[in-house]
């Protein structure tokens, strides 16, 4: 019932197409029962008084009857269509919009497949509920009350009869319909699973073939399907009996109609023009009945699609932006952690982590894999929100000031540099789509990419493909260096920014971080160490705690952990030299 409610306030800016639909429904009513009246006339004045005038007049009154039926059908199909595509675009746009606003930790934790299935499918399921269902049930109601109308008024006691067992063919209608939600439900939730597994295994194709997978994939794949299939078969039995249940009450009724009217039109009670005027109302009643009861089941399934679209859109963002918060000034002095702790689910992650960046200066994070350095620049982000302590910009905590403000001073390049399948241009330009060209290509040009950028075939507007995937690692890695230096944010976070590349091409992006980094506060994590030397403040982060703090000087004199990585690193450097040498005599 609720669902109904909150479905109906999706219609109200739409009310106007609603009512001039179920104006046209009303007509179609009235003139469908006409029609049905106008058997009688037809048969008792034309056929057994064949009387002359009748003769003409019935025709012309049943071409009028079908043009105005046409117009009206034409008019509350258009409307309620028009309606119900309408409600549905605007949901998708909720649904994807409320997606949109919801915080990492959700989006990480469900799967991509179940929110696409929710925007794409669920969607479509309640789309067809409602421009096609609704409509249809609406218009054959009133045709049924029209139409049983004349039923009455032709012979109440027949009519009675019928009315008498209609309750009981929606005994089963309304079981069957219980049926339908309850496997439209699992229908979905497998849709979804399977959806989730295409995506992985397409984007993930590469490793999928090179681990001669296909066939595992082919067999989970088939396992998937099939279980949809048993669900679907299911729900196509319950569907495909319900119609020759129908057919079969159907059958009884008309025997019982021949019988009884038969008998008075043979006894003189019933003329025979009543008789067929009755039957052809009936008759014509047979179809809406019927489509009700395949529409309801319809409804079911949308209402059911409906549940899980509102699950979704139901689900609030963790991070909120209080009331009163306020725009962040651009950074002037310094990024501060005051004793942050932080975990996502169970395991503490970050424990009690101080420290001040410099404005203008850069923070180098270095610490083992899982150590918790990415969790440091997404807590920055407010892509999740401390446990305790709190981050401070300028003195400012982060939780109040619009998030908006907060991220639009930070830029990153991380670990995986993420692409968007649209022009190199429109990549680099990502966050700020109104900068002048010149713009972009001196950004990419400090970026070194500007190059072979100019060497694709269609230089700055080639489309890179989805996430990138014509781009060699580097070369995605620099036009993420370009996007960040367009957005020109007085913060950056470098987050491994040279992982992918060769010692060559790391010269250049190093020469590329360079100019990336000139005059912004940047925090800088990175695995080879040689590229953390020039930092003003070096953290050394283990397990979530920060174990050793300070420059590059006073940690190799203090002869921890930092000047254990430096000896091992350089160490690996000679041998690895010595290495090469010896190979080439
Ligand atoms: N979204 C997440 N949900 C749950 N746990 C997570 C999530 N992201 C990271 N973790 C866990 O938090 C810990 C720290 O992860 P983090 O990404 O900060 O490590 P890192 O220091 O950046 O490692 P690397 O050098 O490999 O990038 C890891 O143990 C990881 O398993
Ligand atoms: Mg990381």
């Amino acid at each position: 019932m609720k669902v109904y409610l909150r479905l109906l306030r999706y219609t109200k800016p739409y009310i106007r197409h609603i009512v001039g639909s179920v104006l046209c429904m009303l007509a179609l009513s009235v003139i469908s029962s006409a029609i049905a009246f106008l058997v009688k006339p037809a048969i008792d004045d034309v056929f057994i008084k064949k009387d002359f005038r009748m003769l003409v007049a019935i025709p012309v009154l049943i071409i009028i009857a079908y043009l105005g039926k046409g117009m009206a059908d034409f008019g509350q199909s258009y409307l309620m269509g028009f309606v119900g595509n309408r409600i549905v675009t605007d949901l998708r746009e909720a649904v994807y919009r409320h997606i949109q606003s919801l915080s990492m930790s959700f989006i990480t934790n469900t799967s991509t497949g179940l929110l696409m299935s929710r925007i794409s499918n669920d969607v479509g399921i309640l789309q067809r509920a409602v421009s096609d269902s609704v409509k249809k049930v609406l218009r054959n109601f009133f045709l049924v009350i029209g139409l049983t109308f004349v039923a009455f008024y032709q012979n109440w006691q027949m009519a009675s009869l019928i009315f008498l067992v209609l309750p009981l063919v929606s005994i089963p209608i309304v079981k069957f319909g219980r049926k339908t939600k309850k496997y439209s439900r699992r229908s979905q939730e497998r849709m979804g699973r399977i959806s989730t597994f295409l995506i992985e295994t397409i984007s993930g194709n590469q490793t999928v073939k090179a681990f001669c997978m296909e066939e595992y994939g082919n067999r989970r794949f088939f396992k998937e399907t099939n279980r949809l299939f048993s669900i679907n078969l299911n729900t196509l039995k319950v569907s495909a009996l319900s119609s020759p249940m129908m057919e079969f009450f159907g059958g009884i009724l008309g025997a019982s109609i021949v019988y009884y009217g038969g008998h008075s039109v043979i006894q003189g009670t019933m003329t025979t023009g009543e008789f067929f005027s009755f039957v052809a109302a009936v008759a014509m009643l047979y179809r809406p009945i019927k489509a009700l009861s395949r529409e309801n089941l319809k409804i079911q399934k949308g209402l059911a699609a409906a549940v899980r679209v509102f699950e979704i859109l139901d689900i609030e963002p963790e991070i909120k932006e209080m009331p009163g918060t306020i725009k962040l000034p651009r950074l002037k002095q310094s990024i501060e952690f005051k004793e942050v702790s932080f975990q996502y689910e169970d395991t503490p992650v970050l424990k009690n982590v101080s420290f001040l960046a410099e404005a203008g200066g850069i923070l180098a994070v270095i610490g083992k894999s899982g150590a918790g350095k990415t969790t440091i620049t997404n807590l920055l982000l407010r892509f999740y929100d401390v446990d305790s302590g709190g981050i401070f910009l300028d003195g400012i905590n982060i939780k109040d000031v619009t998030i908006k403000s907060l991220r639009e001073q930070i830029a990153f390049v991380t670990q995986e540099t993420i692409l968007f399948n649209d022009t190199i241009r429109n990549n680099i330009a990502y966050g700020s789509l109104d900068v002048s060209d010149e713009y972009i290509i001196q950004a990419a040009k400090s970026a070194y990419a500007h190059e072979f950028i100019q060497s694709m075939p269609q230089g700055y507007e080639t489309v890179i493909g989805e996430k990138g995937v014509r781009l060699s690692g580097g070369q995605r890695q620099r036009i993420a260096i370009a996007r960040a230096i367009v957005k020109n944010a007085p913060i950056l976070i470098l987050d491994e920014a040279t992982s992918a590349l060769d010692t060559h091409s790391e010269k250049e992006v190093q020469r590329a971080l360079e100019n990336l980094m000139k005059g912004r506060t940047t925090i800088l994590i990175a695995h080879r160490l040689s590229t953390v030397r020039n930092a003003n403040q070096i953290i050394v982060l283990s397990d979530g705690e920060v174990i050793e703090r300070g420059t590059h000087d006073d940690l190799v004199k203090h002869r921890g952990i930092y000047n254990r990585l430096i000896e091992i690193q350089s160490g690996y450097h000679k041998k690895n030299l010595n290495n090469t040498t010896s190979s080439h005599q």
